[in-house]
């Protein structure tokens, strides 16, 4: 059980010491953290039979957010990306977060949506009618399609059906929503729509052409909420600024972009460190972001305190059972240091990250801009490249910024005069 994430120092220990202290917190053993550890060793045959083609693998670097509490939990999170400064980013967030009680997440359920998109339909508005009225025979032949998911309490739970004028004509269009527990759920809805498809046909004298999921999970969301101190922030001007930040992407598609990707920054990198799938999540996200106009993941207010309160809202549809979280070898290293128990509090977690990456973006951006913490953090990089461990890696790294000569070289020389 993770304790405390609140592991200060983190960033200025080597790679083996971050290993032997995530091991620590954790209670992971060896075993369980070498497929992070030693990624060149995880076994192609896996890889092999996950897609088509394989010639080889794609490693990322992999690193650990600190200081995340969430609903009281604490939590050490493993991030995959290879963007500089998001981790760190994050970290910060979180450490100002925690200072008022963390994060708080709820969520609707895991609820997905599969379409069965229906043409050539007369009379639609009695087809649909019809449908209706049948509603729960349809719904148990769903639940005939995986007698496991429904066993372990999920299973098809609602159908809506809705009309629409196209460019081709009327389609009908049903929905069926179902609960897919701690699957991403993917295969289970596409199985059932496509087992539903011939008696839609059926039932509306139409003719069925897509049975696929959307992607647009608005049943699958998650809802965090964050009050960020307003002195660690740097105090009210900063904290206007940020809101004033905010308000710039609520009435800007052209902003907003950037700001929604700065929380999907976040949320790809644990979204890819444990094997989901990040492009549904991507679509998602967007698509719930432009339901009335392109518009922010997050919202942020003052309380009656002067302090800063964030909040996130989107569809995460991400699983624990199934597909590469429970094949690949890494992916399953990073559900064990994150220790979740289900899919709904590994969503709770990637949203609480996108928050804090977003609220981490503009508050750099509304203070003293983002290259100053990039250059700072990539020096930092650069001082432990040339030797430099332990308090010498921001003394070094202090220098090389003032001296605006961030190059490794230059941090072999500081290190030597420094070990003189
Ligand atoms: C960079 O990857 C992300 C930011 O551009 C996000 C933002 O502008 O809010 C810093």
């Amino acid at each position: 059980m993770v304790e405390d994430s609140k592991v200060s120092g983190f960033y200025k220990l080597t790679r083996e010491e971050r290993v032997k202290k995530l091991k620590e917190v954790t209670g992971l053993g060896d075993e369980d953290l070498e497929p992070l550890v030693n990624p060149g060793k995880v076994d192609l045959e896996v890889l092999d039979h996950m897609i088509e083609n394989v010639v080889g693998a794609m490693t990322l670097p992999l690193g650990i957010a600190t200081n995340f509490k969430i609903n009281e939990k604490d939590y050490l999170i493993p991030m995959a990306i290879e963007e500089p400064s998001v981790v760190a980013a994050a970290s910060n967030a979180a450490r100002i977060a925690r200072n008022l009680g963390g994060f708080v997440a709820t969520d609707t359920g895991p609820l997905m949506i599969a379409q069965i998109q229906t043409v050539e339909v007369p009379a639609p508005y009695a087809a649909k009618n019809r449908i209706i009225e049948v509603k729960e025979e349809l719904l148990q032949l769903a639940n005939e399609q995986d007698p496991i998911l429904v066993r372990f309490g999920g299973g098809a739970r609602d159908l809506r059906v809705r009309i629409f004028d196209s460019k081709v004509g009327v389609m009908l269009v049903c929905e069926l929503i179902v609960d897919t527990r701690d699957a991403m759920g993917a295969n289970a809805v596409n199985t059932m729509a496509e087992a539903l498809a011939p008696r839609i046909e059926k039932i509306t004298g139409g003719r069925v052409i897509l049975r696929i999921l959307s992607n647009l999970a608005e049943y699958r969301l998650v809802r965090v909420r964050a009050t960020f101190d307003k002195e660690l922030l740097g105090g009210a001007e900063v904290v206007n600024d940020i809101i004033t930040a905010w308000a710039f992407a609520e009435a800007d598609p052209y902003r907003c972009a950037t700001h929604n990707k700065g929380i999907m920054n976040g949320i790809d990198a644990v979204v890819i460190a444990t094997g989901n799938d990040f492009r549904a999540i991507e679509a998602g996200a967007h698509s719930y972001a432009a339901r009335e106009g392109y518009g922010s993941l997050t919202k942020y207010e003052i309380d009656p305190n002067g302090n800063l309160v964030g909040s996130i809202e989107l569809p995460m549809a991400v699983g624990l059972v199934g597909g590469a979280t429970k094949v690949h070898p890494v992916a399953r290293a990073c559900v064990k240091i994150l220790r979740v128990k289900t899919a709904l509090e590994l969503g709770h977690i990637i949203a609480s990250v996108g928050l804090a990456q977003n609220l981490a973006a503009l508050r750099a951006l509304a203070s003293e801009g983002i290259q100053k913490g990039h250059m700072a953090l990539h020096a930092r990089n650069v001082a432990a490249t040339a030797g430099a461990r332990g308090d010498m890696v921001d003394t070094i790294a202090e220098r090389l910024v003032k001296e605006k000569n961030v190059k490794v070289e230059r941090a072999k020389e500081l290190l030597e005069q420094l070990k003189k």
